[in-house]
């Protein structure tokens, strides 16, 4: 699957996913004193903004949950879910490293782990940084991938609500930081959260949306 997605991806959908030019912005306000403890529970995708124009999928909701790994370790789970095409409902599973110690960034990494890919990429990584919340009503985050081959990257932002509506005040407050990338707030397309009963349930973990290649290219 991985390999036909890199082939796919040399031809064509490069082209297609890295559309803005030059390196992922600088700068990025990521929050300083972030508290994940806070923010863990049911996030809903109330509007968001994929630089590539995707608009697959309904109905997204983010989950984070804590959980022990073999060593009793505490990590963090990092359950993204949809509806695609009003019909499959899927979800991705990754695991979010517990943050240095003492460390307080929103700057979060999500680790994604594929038992049947090819070696090399079996482990994916990618950033998701939490640019603003007050983790009761709202919250925005940002992540952004480069390709150096073609020099261009992608963008995908997340305006989450832990209600499926979420009111003008907190859209507001959560729309500020985005003034600082440079995204104007009627790029964002709204995450319809009202028919959310899909015909179809996968029962595991499928690739994201919003996080696509799995190399660096
Ligand atoms: C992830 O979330 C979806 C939707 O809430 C749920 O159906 C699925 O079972 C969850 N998966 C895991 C492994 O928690
Ligand atoms: C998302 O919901 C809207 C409004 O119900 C609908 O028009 C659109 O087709 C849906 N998109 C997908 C990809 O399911």
């Amino acid at each position: 699957m991985l390999k036909v997605i890199l082939l796919v991806f040399c031809a064509t959908g490069a082209f297609g996913y890295f559309t803005l030019p030059g390196k992922c912005p600088e700068n990025v306000p990521v929050m300083e004193h972030f508290s994940i403890p806070d923010f863990h529970g049911k996030w809903y995708q109330a509007y968001y903004y994929a630089s590539d124009g995707q608009k697959k999928n309904n109905c997204s909701t983010l989950e984070i949950s804590f959980k022990s790994n073999s060593d009793n370790y505490p990590v963090l789970s990092f359950n993204q879910s949809r509806i695609d095409r009003g019909l499959f409902h899927r979800y991705s599973i990754a695991n979010v490293p517990p943050p240095a110690h003492g460390s307080q960034s929103g700057d979060l990494e999500l680790v994604f782990n594929y038992q049947n890919a090819p070696r090399r990429l079996k482990t994916r990584k990618y950033q998701f940084r939490v640019l603003a919340t007050n983790y009761n009503y709202y919250a925005t985050a940002f992540t952004c991938q480069y390709s150096p081959l073609i020099d261009k990257h992608f963008i995908y932002v997340w305006i989450l609500s832990r209600n499926p509506i979420l009111n003008d005040v907190s859209k507001e407050l959560a729309m500020r930081p985005l003034q600082q990338i440079g995204l104007l707030s009627e790029k964002l397309i709204r995450d319809d959260q009202s028919k959310c009963s899909p015909k179809y349930y996968d029962d595991f973990p499928t690739e994201p949306t919003t996080f696509k290649y799995p190399v660096p290219i």
